[in-house]
């Protein structure tokens, strides 16, 4: 039997103060050495084949100054700079996996464009074309316009959006990544001066890696992250530009998002839930009402009632008082009759360590720089659309349960009704394009 996932027998809680950072293997060599494909990796981006998976990452969010052939010389002396191409990083791979896991290598580098971007370059030939036919949200961008003209599948609720992604013009980024810190800083210091006259750096946002003792990355919420990703991330590539040509360049769309995560509010309402059932004669705990809210086990395990769980597993036939059918997890997998979403998840948790003191001062914000990759922008529209509709516990607001409570069925008591929303709230975010390496080394 195919084993993706095993219950562990020990699948307690990692109290959030156990959390701690240690270095992790990044990703292993890539396997898309094949001839089929219409791409090489010394052709392509890193991290879309393989999490770069580095300690500490900063998004460089990008305005440009003006249009035109001097910004796309400046830009590109800084992209040959900190980018890193699919093949680098599989080197860059090998010499970490050859010398031991805790040896440090070599910081990395990612770059998307928005459809603005495209625009202000001057190249707005080259924005891509969304091969579902639909381009709209790519080419609107995901802020809604001052005229608020535009109708929205899923609604941003972006009243809750902070500065300066509420009205920033995100033209670019530049993502870096490196498992030491100051090396990143200086990085970024570097990135900062090789830009500066070119563009703004308009917004910019430090992501940390949580892991636990294991070495395995966790959210915020402490949940073990990562491991329902698609293990072939070569489906997220398509070919670039708004007619591609034979000889195009592969890149992959991607939805950039920042969400804040209230651990306070996500941990209150598990107690709350659990004393409302016990009450009620049930028997349940805080931690079984947070993995029944996430639809995996504390340690990864989708709640399917059973230990071992394929990698291509559904939840089509699973009670909800194994896995209710707004739990994250749920509500974002496929059923049986629909093919596996094409979309990987690169994101990265912000904030303070959970658990850890901050010397009395009022605790700083903590969540996810959540960013997917797909080969088409209609793919994470879709499951925004469906979390709302399904009022995942996640990602859901009070406005999505519009005054009906959750049905929260656990074993041996009768289904509870239970409102539960507003754990997460989107601060910002924009669509993206991941364009190839030909397009950099042509700008
Ligand atoms: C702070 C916000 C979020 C948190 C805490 C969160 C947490 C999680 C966790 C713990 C898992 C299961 C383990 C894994 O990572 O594989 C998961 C799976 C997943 N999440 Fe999220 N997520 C968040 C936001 C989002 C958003 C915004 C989307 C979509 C646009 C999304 C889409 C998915 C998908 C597609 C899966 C895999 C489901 C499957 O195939 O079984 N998540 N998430």
């Amino acid at each position: 039997m195919a084993s993706g996932f095993t219950k562990n027998s020990t699948t307690e809680f990692l109290d959030a103060n156990m959390l701690n950072l240690v270095t992790d293997a990044p990703a292993t060599a890539a396997e898309h050495t094949g001839t089929t494909q219409p791409w090489t990796n010394a052709e392509i981006q890193g991290n879309i084949l393989k999490a770069f998976n580095r300690r500490y990452a900063t998004y460089l969010f990008l305005r440009f100054n003006n249009h035109g052939p001097s910004v796309r010389r400046r830009l590109k002396r800084l992209l040959n700079e900190f980018v890193t191409r699919a093949s680098k990083q599989d080197e860059l791979s090998e010499v970490f996996n050859k010398n031991g896991r805790r040896e440090p290598v070599d910081g990395v580098g990612m770059f998307g464009l928005s459809a603005r971007g495209y625009k202000r370059l001057g190249m707005p030939a080259h924005s891509p074309a969304d091969p579902q036919g639909d381009s709209t949200p790519f080419d609107g961008g995901l802020r809604e316009p001052e005229d608020q003209t535009r109708d929205y599948i899923w609604d941003h609720h972006q009243s809750g959006w902070e500065e300066p992604f509420a009205t920033a013009d995100l033209d670019a980024f530049l993502l870096l990544a490196d498992d030491l810190s100051d090396r990143l800083q200086r990085s970024v210091q570097g990135a900062r001066e090789l830009i500066d006259g070119a563009a703004q750096i308009v917004a910019e946002e430090h992501g940390r890696r949580l892991e636990d003792r294991n070495g395995e990355q966790r959210e915020p919420f402490g949940f073990l992250e990562g491991r329902l990703n698609r293990k072939d991330a070569s489906p997220v590539l398509v070919p670039e530009g708004s007619s591609p040509s034979a000889d195009a360049g592969y890149g992959t769309f991607a939805l950039f998002l920042k969400i804040e995560q209230h651990l306070d509010r996500f941990h209150q309402l598990a107690h709350d839930l659990q004393t409302e059932v016990t009450k009620n004669n049930g028997s349940v705990t805080d931690q079984e009402v947070r993995e029944h809210a996430v639809g995996i086990t504390i340690s990864g395990v989708p709640l399917v009632g059973t230990a071992e769980v394929s990698q291509d597993f559904t939840f089509d036939k699973v009670p909800e008082s194994v896995c209710p059918f707004h739990a994250h997890a749920r509500a974002m997998r496929n059923f049986a009759d629909e093919e596996p979403f094409p979309m990987v998840r690169r994101g990265i948790g912000y904030g303070p360590v959970p658990g850890e003191s901050q010397n009395g001062a009022a605790p700083e914000p903590t969540g996810l720089l959540f960013l997917s990759l797909q080969p088409s922008l209609w793919t994470p529209i879709m499951l925004l659309g469906r979390a709302q509709r399904r009022r995942d516990a996640v990602l859901g607001s009070e406005k999505d349960l519009n005054g009906t409570a959750q049905e929260w069925t656990f074993p041996g008591c009768p289904a509870h009704k239970f409102a539960w929303a507003d754990v997460t709230t989107i601060k910002g975010g924009e669509y993206f394009f991941i364009p190839s390496m030909k397009f950099i080394d042509a700008l």
